[in-house]
């Protein structure tokens, strides 16, 4: 019987771990993109990442806000069922239970909001911009999180999908052959049978980035996610915390993490590629040198393990770039400005 780990999973679905060298394919840094403002990005090229900037670039043509044009194009992504990664529809926790975490900062008012496992509400990041702007705090977890939307009139709802039930249940007929679960026995499908168990799956890299940089030269950046699918439940990733998976310094730019998120929390990626940027890298370049600080901290521990994450950035003059580890799928950012929409090709390093 199949036996699919929650770890084999969340690398296989990457497109990461061992496989990844056969698809990697290292390539030099390419120049920075981009240098016109307004401009909105985000990591997601597919039909609602597109949407998201253009909604978002709506607001930051008419002279509006970056934290209102990322709010906006973020919850574009969240509300999509389809997305499985991020928001309604994303994939749950071992239990069954979609836990979110989201963060938001606002480079303008050098203010943050983060809210991790939260539960029942489909834009965690619009309640991240209420922690943000309504409290004295940065983050809010769990029920607290949960009690402190509804207080704002947020309804609570049933965030799982018919695909994303689909998913979990498949998950968990597979997690264990000494199990209970799934038919007897006598009836159960052979590995080829199920070697399609995730077919379907549309978004293998988690999470969401939306960056922007608005008319007046403000800053502010959006992370959300369902983190990592079948997780321990009450785990917290990158997402929610402000250095990890999401930076933004008025001065200098932003940056957004995707991908294995304890690897992002132990290296403050996103920290440290914005203050790469602020020494004078771009931001092509800084998300490069991220991965590769990455690589080296694992190279001197496992040399065969190569995390999974994306790396995307956006600086005060509107350059832009991304990066991750090598998987199967391009290395693209959805932009739009006064450009119009395009799809940026960023790089993969390590492979
Ligand atoms: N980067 C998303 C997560 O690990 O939860």
């Amino acid at each position: 019987m199949n036996n699919i780990s929650r770890r084999r999973f969340f690398r296989g679905g990457l497109g990461l771990g061992a496989a990844a060298f056969l698809f990697g394919n290292a390539k030099a840094s390419v120049p920075a993109a981009g240098g016109s403002i307004p401009v909105i990005v985000t990591d997601h090229t597919n039909e609602t990442g597109k949407n998201a900037v253009r909604e978002g670039y709506e607001i930051l043509a008419k002279g509006g806000l970056a934290v209102d044009a990322v709010e906006k194009g973020t919850n574009i992504i969240e509300v999509d069922p389809d997305d499985t990664s991020v928001g309604y529809g994303g994939l749950p926790n071992a239990d069954g239970i979609v836990q979110l975490d989201a963060s938001i900062m606002d480079g303008k008012t050098y203010n943050a909001g983060s809210v991790g496992c939260l539960e029942g509400i489909k834009t965690p990041a619009s309640i991240a911009r209420l922690v943000m702007e309504k409290t004295d705090h940065v983050m809010l977890v769990g029920a607290g999180a949960l009690r402190f939307a509804k207080s704002y009139g947020y309804k609570e709802e049933d965030l799982m999908t018919e695909k994303s039930r689909r998913f979990y249940l498949r998950w968990r007929e597979n997690l264990n052959k000494d199990d209970d679960w799934g038919p007897p026995d006598h009836l159960r499908k052979t590995n080829e049978e199920v070697a399609g168990l995730y077919d379907g799956l549309e978004h293998y890299t988690g999470t969401t980035n939306v960056l922007a940089v608005d008319s007046n030269g403000d800053i502010a950046g959006i992370t959300s996610t369902s983190g990592l699918a079948w997780k321990i439940p009450g785990r917290v990733g990158d997402s929610p915390i402000i250095g990890a998976g999401l930076y933004v310094d008025n001065e200098v730019g932003a940056a957004g993490a995707t991908g294995r998120g304890e690897d992002v929390i132990k290296s403050c990626a996103s920290y440290f590629i914005v203050m790469q940027m602020r020494a004078g890298r771009s931001p092509q370049q800084a998300c490069e040198d991220a991965l590769q600080m990455i690589l080296d901290k694992y190279k001197k521990v496992n040399a065969d393990f190569v995390p999974g994450e994306k790396f995307i950035a956006l600086n005060k003059k509107g350059e832009y770039g991304c990066s991750s580890m090598p998987g199967p799928r391009k290395t693209q950012m959805a932009v739009m400005s006064e450009k119009g929409l395009m799809v940026h090709e960023g790089t993969s390093i390590g492979g």
